[in-house]
C-alpha cells in the first residue's frame, strides 16, 4: 500500500471537479500488480481510515489524474511543425514520406520510445495512437508501452488506395495482419487494439467492409479514424462515395460506428451526423492545435453539447503542435470562445480538464478504469508543481477559487509543471 499527501484534484464519475487543499491518495496493487486507488479525499478523513499506510508527503504539490490523449500519431513525432496549405498537401509532402520509414523495425522502436518518453514528460499516461501501415510499427509501439506498464491503445493503419508506394497496403493482407495483431496485443495487460482505417479516401470499399467485419467480431477493440476535418477532404469523399448521405455516413455504412469508435476532428458536421455519433456511442477526438495549425476549421462545442455527442481532447501530433495537454486545453478554450453563442464561460477550466482526463476516458469507453482517481480506478497520477515558474507561483498563490487555479495552470502551464508521473 502507498499513500501520497498533497493537494488533490479528482473528478466525480459525472465530471464534477473535486479539490482538497490537503488531500490523501491511498493506492494498493490488484492481482496483476497494477496499483489502484483505494481511497482519495481530505487528509484528515482518509488518514484516519488508513492509519497503517506509510505516507509520502509532497507539500505544495497537486496530485491529479494522468492526462489522456484521445488521438495522436506516434510516427508523426518528427514532423511536428511541418507547414502546408492544408491537410491533403501536408499528407503528401510530409506525412507519407515520414511514415514510409516505419517499415524499418529499428526506426519504429526508436521513435516509439522517444514518443512515450515525451508523453510521460507531459503527464500523458493514456493515448489512442495511430501507428503506420507496417505491422512492425505496431509491435514496436506495444512492446515499448508494455515495458512501461502504460495503458495504451493503437493499431496498424489500413490504407490500400490513393496512397504512395511505401505506405500503401494490400487489401486482403492488411485484414489478415490486423486480425493477427489483435490476437497478439489486444487485452495484453493494459494494452488495447484499435482497428485503424486512415480515412475513407485511402481505403477501398473492400477494406472498409473488412474493417467493419473485424470490428463486429472483436467488439471490445477500438475503431480509430478521421472524419470531416478539411473541406477539400469532404469534397473528395463526396465524389468517392456518392451514395452516402455524408462523410460520416460512409463509416456507418461499413459497420464502423459503435462504442469505442473514435473519430478525429468531426468539424464539418451537421446535426444528423452529431445524432448518429450519439446514437451509436461513437466519440469525437477534438484536436484544436491541429485544426488551427492546418487551417481545418473550428470544432462546434455548442453543437456537440446540444446534441449530446461524446467528445474529449486530443493532440493529433504531428498535425497538432504540442504533446502538452495544457497547450491543447488552452487552444480548446480559444476555439470555444470563437464559437460562443451564450453568455458565460463556454468552456470553464474544470470542463477543459475533464475533457483531457475523465471525460476523455468516458468517451473512449474507459469510464471507471482511468481518468478520475475515484476508488477502484487505476492509479495513473501526475504530481504537478503550481510554482514551476515565477509567474505561475505568483498567479497560483493569488487564485481565489479552483477555477482560477486551474485557469492559471492551463494558460501558463506546460511540461515544467509536471514534476512526476506515477504509472499504475
Ligand atoms: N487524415 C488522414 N490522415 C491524417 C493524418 O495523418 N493526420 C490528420 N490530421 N488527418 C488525417
Ligand atoms: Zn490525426
Amino acid at each position: 500500500m502507498h499513500a501520497y499527501r498533497a493537494s488533490l484534484l479528482r473528478f466525480s464519475p459525472e465530471g464534477e471537479a473535486l479539490f482538497d487543499d490537503d488531500g490523501l491518495l491511498v493506492t494498493a496493487p490488484d492481482q496483476a500488480g497494477v496499483q489502484r486507488v483505494l481511497a482519495a479525499g481530505p487528509h484528515r478523513e482518509v488518514a484516519a481510515r488508513h492509519p497503517q499506510a506509510a505516507v509520502t508527503h509532497w507539500p505544495g504539490r497537486i496530485l491529479a489524474p494522468g492526462f489522456i490523449d484521445m488521438h495522436v500519431h506516434y510516427p508523426q513525432t518528427d514532423i511536428i511543425g511541418a507547414p502546408a496549405d492544408g491537410l491533403l498537401p501536408w499528407l503528401e509532402h510530409y506525412t507519407f514520406p515520414a511514415e514510409a520509414r516505419f517499415a524499418d523495425p529499428a526506426h519504429a522502436a526508436e521513435v516509439a520510445s522517444f514518443f512515450l518518453d515525451e508523453l510521460q514528460r507531459h503527464g500523458v499516461t493514456t493515448a489512442l495512437t495511430f501507428c503506420t501501415s507496417h505491422p512492425a510499427s505496431v509491435d514496436a509501439f506495444f512492446t515499448e508501452a508494455q515495458r512501461r506498464r502504460l495503458r495504451m491503445m493503437g493499431g496498424k493503419v489500413l490504407q490500400d488506395r490513393h496512397s504512395p508506394d511505401g505506405v500503401r497496403d494490400e487489401t486482403e493482407q492488411s485484414l489478415i495482419d490486423t486480425e493477427a495483431l489483435i490476437r497478439r496485443w489486444h487485452g495484453q495487460g493494459r494494452l488495447g487494439y484499435a482497428i485503424t482505417p486512415r480515412f475513407a479516401p485511402t481505403s477501398s470499399e473492400a477494406q472498409l467492409r473488412g474493417a467493419g467485419e473485424l470490428a463486429a467480431r472483436h467488439s471490445d477493440t477500438w475503431i480509430h479514424s478521421h472524419v470531416a476535418e478539411n473541406k477539400d477532404e469532404v469534397r473528395w469523399v463526396r465524389a468517392l462515395f456518392p451514395q452516402a448521405r455524408s462523410y460520416l455516413d460512409v463509416y456507418q455504412g461499413f459497420g464502423l460506428m459503435r462504442e469505442r469508435a473514435v473519430y478525429a476532428h468531426c468539424i464539418h458536421f451537421d446535426d444528423t451526423d452529431r445524432q448518429l455519433m450519439r446514437e451509436t456511442g461513437a466519440a469525437a477526438a477534438v484536436s484544436p492545435t491541429s485544426n488551427l495549425f492546418l487551417g481545418s476549421g473550428f470544432f462546434d462545442y455548442a453543437g456537440a453539447e446540444r446534441i449530446g455527442m461524446r467528445h474529449g481532447l486530443a493532440s493529433d501530433v504531428g498535425g497538432g503542435t504540442s504533446f502538452s495537454p495544457f497547450h491543447t486545453m488552452l487552444a480548446a478554450y480559444y476555439v470555444g470562445r470563437e464559437g460562443q453563442t451564450k453568455p458565460g464561460l463556454s468552456l470553464p477550466p474544470s470542463r477543459l480538464w475533464w475533457n483531457a482526463t475523465g471525460g476523455a476516458a468516458r468517451a473512449l469507453g474507459l469510464a471507471g478504469v482511468v481518468g478520475t482517481l475515484q476508488p477502484g480506478t487505476e492509479a495513473d497520477v501526475v504530481v504537478l508543481n503550481p510554482q514551476a515558474t515565477p509567474l505561475l507561483a505568483r498567479k497560483t498563490a493569488r487564485a481565489q477559487s479552483l477555477e482560477e487555479l486551474l485557469f492559471s495552470l492551463i494558460v501558463l502551464g506546460d511540461d515544467r509543471v509536471v514534476e512526476r508521473v506515477l504509472v499504475a
